[in-house]
């Protein structure tokens, strides 16, 4: 395959930004919001290793993986996989892979942006001086009155969802690497401060102790499969958006260097997050496993009791959305790319459509926090539904066809040739990681959820 495109796809402008503009999908608020909360509810230390264990031997090779079907074929998911399956003389099916990927984006993004518009309406309440003073107890009702209020949540969705369409609408080059350029330097001084507040609460060593001492009892194989959805989910894996991220990559770049810098921020910031929010979670008598509302219930305590707490919550919350924002128009990103390349849309019309879809899916997730909390199924609200239907079973799905494609379907020369890897010991053992232990490891976490091992 060429690298003659007759598209309408654009090109990252360097390294650098792709780079960036990687790292910027990956780290949001999987990282900050999901990963503290899904960790305190799951026990902490042994969640904490298994979640490190699945993005080493899982999360990266997949990630190079990825990264690689998208290079080589130039094209949206959609058409990676036709275009793939052809190279490879496979079977047609193959492309519902893409299929599955663009549905999986747009109801992630459905309720990734209602919990996007948390963090956006949290810079007003910062700014206003809500946190200043304020103990547990008031952060909490803030926190339980702002979620109760669906006009609130819809007002905050509605404008995140149109921020992301105005940078998506802009295209690669425009739109998606200028917003990513400042936005990591930034959250990671960001994150350090909160960690040196984190050491003043007088509960740093039992935040870390949670964090990092496992107690295996507490395991059980739904949280396995939690972490193991998470590594997708935090590395924006198995959906195709690395896949069309990586299409824009010119070809003279190493694929697997790029992958281990990006998956290496993702988890410094994760776990930088976890570190400080547990021991403000222990200093307040708080619980680890108050679900979803966790960080918007802690870091506003810290918020409001350190020295420049005011100034750190406004550029905190500021951050937290932007974050978010450059990982939600990698959800996106994938179906608009289809509509264009595919369908001959205009990118506007792309835009608004797969926008306006998805903030009508998201109603579901704002309901669930309110008027329709009691409503279950399985147990689970809309929110969990969509949460658990996408991170723990469509992304691992979708990774595992995709280990399975890289590895067994997609000729030995091929991948060799695109990933011009620095020896041949590295292919290999990207190889063996791929075709066996990262697909074995999914199948069996499949099979113990549900009950078979
Ligand atoms: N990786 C993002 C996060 O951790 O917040 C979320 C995400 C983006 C998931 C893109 C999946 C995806 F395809």
């Amino acid at each position: 395959m060429t690298d003659t495109n007759t598209t309408a796809h654009g090109k990252w402008s360097s390294r650098f930004a792709y780079i960036l503009a990687a790292t910027g999908s990956a780290v949001g608020l999987g990282n900050i919001w999901k990963f503290p909360y899904i960790t305190g509810e799951n026990g902490g230390g042994a969640f904490v290793l298994v979640y490190l264990g699945c993005v080493l031997l899982i999360g990266i090779p997949i990630m190079i993986a990825e990264t690689m079907l998208g290079r080589r074929s130039q094209r949206n998911p959609v058409e990676t996989m036709e275009l793939l399956t052809k190279e490879a003389n496979a079977d047609s099916n193959w492309h519902y892979l893409g299929w599955m990927g663009v549905i999986a984006g747009l109801l992630i993004l459905s309720y990734y942006s209602v919990i996007a518009g948390w963090a956006s309406a949290y810079i007003l309440k910062a700014f206003t001086g809500s946190f200043i003073d304020a103990d547990a107890s008031a952060i909490k009702t803030i926190f339980d009155q702002f979620i109760a209020s669906p006009i609130q949540l819809i007002f905050w969705h509605t404008l995140f969802m149109m921020a992301t369409m105005l940078i998506v609408v802009r295209g690669v080059n425009n739109g998606l690497e200028k917003a990513v350029q400042y936005l990591m330097p930034a959250l990671f001084v960001l994150m350090f401060l909160l960690v040196a507040y984190a050491m003043t609460t007088g509960s740093y060593f039992q935040g870390l102790h949670f964090l990092f001492t496992p107690d295996w009892s507490k395991l059980t194989s739904n949280a396995v499969l939690t972490a193991m959805g998470h590594a997708f989910f935090t590395l924006s894996l198995g959906m195709g958006s690395i896949m069309v991220y990586g299409s824009y990559l010119s070809k003279d770049i190493s694929i697997s260097k790029t992958v281990f810098i990006i998956a290496g921020a993702d988890t410094i910031v994760a776990l930088l997050a976890g570190i400080a929010i547990f021991p403000i979670v222990f200093a307040n008598n708080l619980h680890p496993n108050s679900g979803p509302g966790l960080i918007f219930e802690t870091l506003p305590i810290a918020f409001g009791a350190m020295t420049g707490g005011w100034l750190m919550g406004i550029l905190f919350f500021i951050l937290l959305a932007v974050a978010a924002l450059t990982s939600s128009i990698s959800l996106i990103e994938p179906t608009v790319a289809w509509l264009v390349e595919n369908r001959r849309f205009t990118r506007e019309k792309a835009c608004l459509w797969s926008g306006g879809i998805t903030w009508l899916l998201g109603l579901g997730t704002v309901f669930s926090f309110n008027i329709w909390s009691d409503f279950k199924l399985f147990d689970r609200s809309i929110f969990q539904i969509l949460d658990y239907l996408t991170a723990n079973l469509m992304l691992p799905i979708g990774g595992f066809c995709i280990a399975i494609f890289a590895g067994w379907i997609m000729k030995t020369q091929h991948s060799e040739e695109e990933l011009a890897m620095p020896t041949p010991a590295y292919y290999q053992a990207w190889k063996i990681l791929i075709s066996y232990i990262a697909p074995a490891a999914v199948f069996f976490v499949f099979l113990h959820v549900i009950g078979v091992l």
